[in-house]
């Protein structure tokens, strides 16, 4: 850490401008190694010091970090605080009433601005809803809608009373909802009619519906709609209202519910190497402080800043940097309903241009696919597109290859604006290792280094810290705020998949490989370790997929499902499946892997449908029975075997799973 940045750094390498140094909230390399120093030297004082400076407590902590039942860490667990007052009342109580807090762009483009003092009136009248129903601290209340302002809204009722929501992203299916629900014990269910995305109406109320019957949801006492459309849903009285009747005849404020700083604020499901998706629980306090801490210094938001950032609400990412930290800070923010490509594939540009948008934040995949649009057709390029405002981009969710990076550094921020590579999980809360824009120089591919307090280190499977250079696993020495506090119903799995025994407990094991660079010291993300793909940004695990497949139980026998890198989607799903018919070719198989994909996506969700399946008499295996799952992902990129066969016992079947589908 102590290392200053060499002579012999690599080309490519893009110092931060002096305009943004000279503005940003932390300036120059000396100021990140003091922030790093501090931290170091005393991780409580300084973790302390700005839990203080960033949120507003009803009682003060007088304990910073508590040890005794690690790695269950607490954070602050004395103090009492609510997120709620601290992302609506402080703000209104600092003169920023009138302050827009969104900007809410709908699919057809009509914009809706809404104050915080306006959107405080309507998040108490929601909560105010949902105490009258009888829900209340430690209740939790499933989400199921789509990007608005009322999705925002419920959330931040549910912290209001000290309920916890579990937002479930809205192309989920009944399914992969009942699921959550399930796991989660809701009372409530919080949705929409319908959700509008690139001009068609889809249904969510339909789908609440679908889910409730499949079993094991009768914790689920209501279901309240918000009007989107205005499409015929049908009702089942007492269980579903309407939410504006009901918010209508409630007051428009609400003393908040003081909980302590370990209370959970919210439950978001993500995919793990084995089983169900797990029930990730974060904490109020440390939570907060992260999110308020990494939109002040990674995005370097200020009063006059515009903010954007493309996540669903259904995400971390939509949670962190848009549901709770741009609010904490009392930024103006952009909430977008839509997609990027509808009407055409300058939504994005023309966005930022009629709202002026100064710090830009999205996903490397959408970088992909608007690239190549723009290459199809030259009138959505950036470059017709007015895009001054922008000051700062960042980049989520997956690896951001060096072309698209300089394309979006070049075309979208015109050269000006530092992109940041920020890299962090469901399980972190909030950035991990990113660039400061004040203060990192920039490499395309890189993620750069650790945000000052957070002690990343490169280990091998002994767990000792690798010579810079050498790939290895990615771990977090020491506990930081917005860490992870258990999985939901699970916290033997929360230990066995974070705190391993390989590292005698003493690592958080965040899933990735990583190197870092020989002279700078920079992380970059080799992928993952575990059998979790990444599709868009979007996590799921082979696990899932395969067991989703086998379900069918009268046409599947066995599955195993790999990931194939995409020049688009960053990894695509590839299904290897033995029928329990005989092998299919041409129309046949062709009809039969439509028929797989519709089960998966009606079983997961649509994101989860394999791109490529390819059928055999068996799998390939080792004498031992397992499954030989380097072989499928040679196969499944299409490249030649080189791998050792001669264990297989039946060779013929390579050449089956040759054929995609
Ligand atoms: C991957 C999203 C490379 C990584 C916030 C991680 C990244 C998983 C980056 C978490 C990045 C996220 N560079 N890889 N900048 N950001 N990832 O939980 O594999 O949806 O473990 O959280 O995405 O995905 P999750």
């Amino acid at each position: 850490m102590e290392q200053t940045l060499s002579p012999a750094l690599p080309a490519t390498l893009y110092p931060p401008s002096e305009a943004t140094v000279q503005r940003a909230r932390i300036s120059g390399r000396a100021a990140y190694d003091r922030l790093v120093a501090e931290a170091e030297a005393d991780p409580d004082a300084y973790w302390g010091r700005l839990a203080r400076e960033l949120i507003a407590w009803k009682q003060p902590f007088t304990q910073v970090l508590d040890q005794r039942r690690a790695p269950f860490f607490e954070w602050f667990a004395d103090g009492t605080l609510n997120a709620s007052y601290n992302c609506l009342d402080r703000q209104v109580e600092n003169g920023l009433g009138e302050k827009t807090a969104i900007v809410f762009e709908a699919d057809d483009g009509a914009v809706t601005r809404i104050s915080y003092q306006d959107l405080l009136a309507r998040v108490c009248r929601t909560a105010n809803v949902l105490k009258s129903l009888g829900v209340g601290r430690g209740d939790r209340v499933v989400i199921y809608m789509a990007m608005s302002i009322d999705g925002v809204v419920a959330m931040q009722a549910c912290a209001r009373i000290g309920a916890i929501h579990s937002v479930v992203f809205g192309g989920f299916s009944a399914q992969s909802l009942r699921d959550r629900i399930a796991d989660t014990g809701a009372v409530m269910v919080l949705t929409a009619d319908q959700q509008v995305r690139g001009g068609k109406q889809l249904p969510l109320k339909a789908i609440v519906d679908e889910a409730l019957v499949l079993g094991g949801c009768d914790s689920v006492r209501h279901v309240l709609v918000t009007r989107r459309t205005g499409g015929a849903v049908p009702f089942q009285a007492p269980r579903d209202q309407w939410m504006a009747d009901l918010a209508a005849a409630q007051p428009p404020t609400c003393e908040p519910e003081w909980v302590n700083a370990e209370h959970p604020l919210f439950l978001l499901y993500t995919s793990g190497s084995t089983g169900k998706p797990k029930g990730v629980q974060h904490a109020t306090g440390g939570y907060l402080l992260h999110a308020a801490l990494t939109c002040q210094w990674t995005f370097d938001l200020g009063p006059e800043d515009v903010f954007w950032c493309t996540a669903d609400i259904g995400w971390v990412t939509g949670h962190t940097y848009i549901a709770y930290g741009p609010l904490a800070i009392g930024a103006t923010q952009v909430v977008f309903e839509g997609v990027p490509t509808y009407p055409d594939a300058g939504r994005f540009w023309k966005m930022i241009q009629d709202h002026k948008v100064s710090v830009f934040y999205t996903a490397p995949t959408a970088i992909r696919s608007l690239i190549k649009m723009a290459e199809g057709n030259d009138a959505v390029h950036p470059r017709h597109y007015d895009l001054s405002s922008l000051r700062i981009l960042g980049s989520v969710g997956e690896p951001i290859n060096p072309a698209a990076w300089e394309w979006y550094h070049r075309h979208v921020g015109g050269g000006r604006c530092p992109v940041l590579d920020t890299f962090w999980q469901t399980e972190t809360g909030g950035h991990m290792i990113t660039p400061l824009p004040g203060v990192t120089p920039l490499v395309p591919g890189s993620c750069t280094l650790p945000f000052p307090g957070i002690d990343a280190a490169v280990v091998d499977e002994a767990g000792n810290e690798l010579p810079w250079g050498q790939g290895g696993i990615l771990v977090v020495r020491k506990p930081w705020p917005s860490m992870i506090r258990t999985i939901w119903n699970d916290p033997e799995r929360f230990k066995a998949s974070y705190y391993p025994e390989e590292f005698q407990g003493r690592y958080y094991l965040a899933g990735d490989g990583a190197i870092r660079d020989k002279t700078t010291g920079y992380f970059t993300i080799t992928g993952r370790i575990d059998d979790v793909l990444n599709v868009s940004g979007h996590r799921m695990g082979t696990m899932e997929i395969e067991s989703a497949l086998v379900a069918m139980t009268d046409l599947v026998a066995e599955a195993a499902v790999v990931g194939r890198p995409d020049d688009t989607t960053g990894e695509a799903v590839c299904a290897f499946v033995v029928l329990k018919r005989p092998l299919p070719s041409g129309d046949e198989a062709r009809r039969i892997a439509d028929q797989l994909r519709n089960w998966v996506g009606k079983e997961i969700g649509p994101i989860a449908k394999p791109r490529d399946i390819r059928f055999g008499d068996n799998l390939p295996k080792t004498r031992s029975g397992k499954i030989m799952r380097r072989l499928l992902r040679t196969l499944a990129k299409g490249e030649a075997v080189t791998q050792d066969v001669s264990t297989l016992e039946n060779p013929a079947v390579l050449e089956q799973l040759g054929q995609p589908y």
